[in-house]
């Protein structure tokens, strides 16, 4: 395994009193293995992004667990290995990347800054060979004068291609994309989709694919991790959590899909929402929205069971796409 987080929980401070964020969360990646984690907004899968690449935000505390990545925990080691290791071993990529992007330098002053910053001195002729290695690697076009351009004049599309031209500077052995389509439109988001199944193929490497969109994560992964309030709810292969889901969250979110609606029906959506940090239920998370709660789903807090399920009554509803 590249990527093993053990048991991993994450509070916020609020008024001298810790609330639960993320709650013992196991997760993990093999070598050249693309995983999806998916889950409604606010169930916490930007957390535990960011948690893996160490850049939590300052009110976040990690209360237990260990992130071990090629072996070592993460969470033992300096700020300046950790940096090493970020952007080196270890790529991510966001939403939004204009955000990410230096608005007032051209993407050739961008690229030398990162190149430098992990290879050490370069010239200026290298870093523009490798620049524009890079640039061709993602597909960009004309890959010379883009160097020239600023931000503002690249259409999003082409912005998240040079996010993972970055991302793919240093050769990382695990990519983590957060949710790398959401602000694009659809024919593009597939177009960038595709781009990270070719580098991922290519270049063997490991990916996380983080999204709210369960079609997207299950086109583009062998595996997937289901979270909800914090949760991890069902984790399986892409093709039993597809096919086969166990979990009443799961099987909401897939009767979501606009592929699994009849064309003449309402657009059906999961009734309520997740719950608030400061609102999180006893016993089970999804006990405010789930149609097969009981009493013991109120009091008391499921476990993962030995089919890989947080939830005490599993096996008594299948899930059917019907004729
Ligand atoms: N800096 C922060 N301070 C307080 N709460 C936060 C902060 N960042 C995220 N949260 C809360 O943590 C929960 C998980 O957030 P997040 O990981 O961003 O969810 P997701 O990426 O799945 O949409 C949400 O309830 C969110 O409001
Ligand atoms: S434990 Fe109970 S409330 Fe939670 S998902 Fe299972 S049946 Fe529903
Ligand atoms: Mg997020």
């Amino acid at each position: 395994m590249i990527l093993k987080v053990k048991n991993l929980s994450v509070d916020f401070q609020f008024d001298s009193q810790a609330v639960s964020a993320l709650r013992d969360i196991c997760f993990q990646v093999a070598e050249g293995e693309s995983v999806g984690l998916v889950g409604e907004s606010g169930s916490g899968k930007s957390l535990l992004s960011l948690a893996i690449m160490g850049l939590l935000p300052s009110n976040a505390k990690i209360s237990k667990g260990e992130i071990l990545f090629e072996n070592s925990n993460l969470l033992c080691l300096s700020p300046e290995r950790l940096r090493e290791i970020r952007g080196d071993r270890l790529s991510m990529i966001f939403q939004d990347p204009m955000s990410a992007l230096n608005p007032v330098l051209n993407l050739e002053k961008q690229m030398g800054l990162l190149l430098r910053a992990h290879e050490g001195s370069l010239s200026a002729g290298q870093i523009r060979d490798r620049s524009i290695e890079l640039f061709r690697l993602v597909g960009l076009p004309d890959p010379v004068l883009r160097l020239r351009s600023f931000p503002h004049e690249m259409s999003g599309g082409q912005a998240q291609r040079v996010m993972i031209a970055m991302a793919m500077a240093c050769h990382p052995k695990l990519l983590i994309a957060d949710e790398p389509t959401t602000a694009l439109d659809v024919t593009i988001q597939a177009q960038v989709m595709s781009l990270l199944r070719r580098l991922q193929a290519e270049k063997k490497l490991a990916m996380i694919v983080i999204s709210h969109d369960l079609a997207l994560v299950s086109q583009n992964t062998q595996r997937i991790y289901v979270l909800y309030g914090g949760e991890i709810v069902e984790t399986g292969s892409t093709k039993q959590i597809t096919e086969t889901p166990k979990h009443p969250y799961t099987q909401a979110l897939l009767s979501c899909l606009p592929a699994r609606q009849k064309e003449d029906e309402k657009m059906i959506t999961i009734q309520g929402q997740v719950p608030s940090l400061r609102n999180r239920p006893k016993g089970c998370q999804f006990q405010t929205r789930c149609p097969h709660k009981q009493v013991r789903c109120e009091v008391e807090r499921p476990e993962m069971n030995d089919s890989s399920v947080r939830c005490f009554y599993p096996e008594s509803y299948h899930y059917s796409t019907g004729p």
